[in-house]
């Protein structure tokens, strides 16, 4: 039986960042975040929404109500949880409706709680190949104002429809897993930031990738050749580059060329988001899907690296006619039509929280699933 993901999705908020301006006010070369990072612009949230809003807003955009009837769970991967107990995938499934016989959980390993949740997406419509789930991969990057991560900060979210006879892609069937216990990023219990040791997360990204690639050549039996584009986690759009590269001693030169220009396709929406964590893989992966031309049969290969660490490699197939089911035009007027914010509101924006102390506050932000209300420290959604 074909599974895989039938139907993808992003959503960010409406304002962004230009790099440029945040390396002016950081008194850094521009250069530095744009070709040293890899980034031109950083998604930026009000503190009237949050991952529920992004996971919700995401999967709005491509659940039918039939689908809503046939989805038996809904997984959401992140680190950025709104609560130490109960999950933003309740929440999710209240919002948009989704038949109420369903689980709803959160999944979490860093960057890599996307993958696991859709590795068990997978397990779930093998084992009743009639039931669809949702996987929402949903996080808010935040490293703090004048911090070695803040130029790799975004948020967003991106939805996934796993189901059988997919639309988009299938899955091979073919994960490689590697785990290393190290300390890298880690946010403990009590911290708003993470803790990050930047230059050893590059490392241990590029090594967990280095390994596992030689474990997946000799498992499955294949060779750069067989994939048509290889995608990546990207926390900024020069790390997937430098691990790509890594690997380019074994190629041909036209080879690295093929594959460095289907990543180059692969981040172009990433450049304009930043980090989304969990769900950065995937925005990778709508980006390649959109702005790539590619065919039904390729296989493209897929490096979720969540740091602590766990890593995956796994590939999927391309469907017949995929094109048909992408929303290439509405994803790019999503980016286009954001509000470009000043440094001052970005800080002022940044500094905003959420009131902890119980009582009723009201909020009116118009945004389809936004925060309109916390009281006794419950958010309230639009709807
Ligand atoms: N023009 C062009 N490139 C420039 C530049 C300039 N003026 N100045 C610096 N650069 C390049 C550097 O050469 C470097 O490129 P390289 O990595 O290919 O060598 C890159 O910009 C970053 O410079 P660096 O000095 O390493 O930056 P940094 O000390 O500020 O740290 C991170 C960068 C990513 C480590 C930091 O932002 C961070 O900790 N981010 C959070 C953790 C993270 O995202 N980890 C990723 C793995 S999950």
């Amino acid at each position: 039986m074909t599974i895989g993901i039938d139907k993808i999705s992003f959503h960010v908020p409406d304002y962004y960042l230009d790099m440029t301006d945040l390396a002016h006010a950081r008194e850094t070369d521009p250069a530095k975040f744009h070709i040293g990072l890899g980034q031109d612009q950083m998604a930026l949230i009000p503190k009237t929404q949050d991952i529920i809003t992004l996971g919700a807003s995401a999967a709005a955009k491509i659940l039918t109500a039939d689908d809503k009837k046939m989805i038996d769970m809904v997984i959401v991967g992140t680190e950025s949880s709104t609560d130490f107990s109960k999950s933003a995938a309740v929440t999710i499934h209240k919002l948009l409706d989704i038949q109420p016989f369903a689980r709803s959980f959160e999944i979490k390993h860093a960057c890599y709680g996307g993958t696991a949740a859709l590795q068990q997406a997978r397990d779930y419509v093998a084992a009743h190949p009639d039931r669809k789930v949702l996987v929402i991969a949903a996080d808010i990057a935040k490293y703090g104002l004048h911090s070695g991560g803040e130029p790799t900060q975004g948020c967003g979210a991106v939805a996934m429809l796993v189901t059988k006879n997919p639309h988009l892609l299938a899955f091979n069937n073919d994960s490689v897993f590697y785990s290393e216990d190290v300390y890298d990023f880690w946010r403990p219990a009590g911290h708003d930031y993470p803790l990050v040791d930047g230059h050893l997360s590059n490392q241990i990204y590029i090594d967990s990738f280095t390994r596992i690639w030689e474990q997946n050549k000799k498992i499955n039996q294949t060779t750069s050749s067989d994939y048509a584009a290889l995608t990546f986690h990207l926390p900024y759009t020069k790390m997937g580059r430098k691990a790509l590269r890594a690997i380019f001693p074994e190629m041909s030169e036209t080879e690295q060329q093929r594959l460095e220009t289907r990543y180059d396709e692969a981040i172009i929406y990433s450049r304009q988001v930043g980090n989304l964590y969990t769900g950065s893989l995937y925005l990778g992966l709508a980006s390649l899907l959109d702005n790539s031309k590619l065919a039904a049969g390729e296989r493209i290969g897929l490096f979720s690296y969540g740091s602590g660490a766990v890593s995956e490699f796994f590939s999927m197939t391309l469907m017949e006619d995929y094109q048909q089911y992408l929303s290439i035009e509405e994803n790019q007027l999503l980016l286009s039509k954001r509000k470009r914010l000043s440094i001052t509101e970005y800080e002022e924006m940044f500094a905003e929280k959420l009131p902890t102390d119980g009582k009723t506050y009201t909020f009116s932000d118009p945004t389809k699933f936004a925060i309109n209300k916390i009281s006794d420290n419950i958010r309230y959604y639009n709807k």
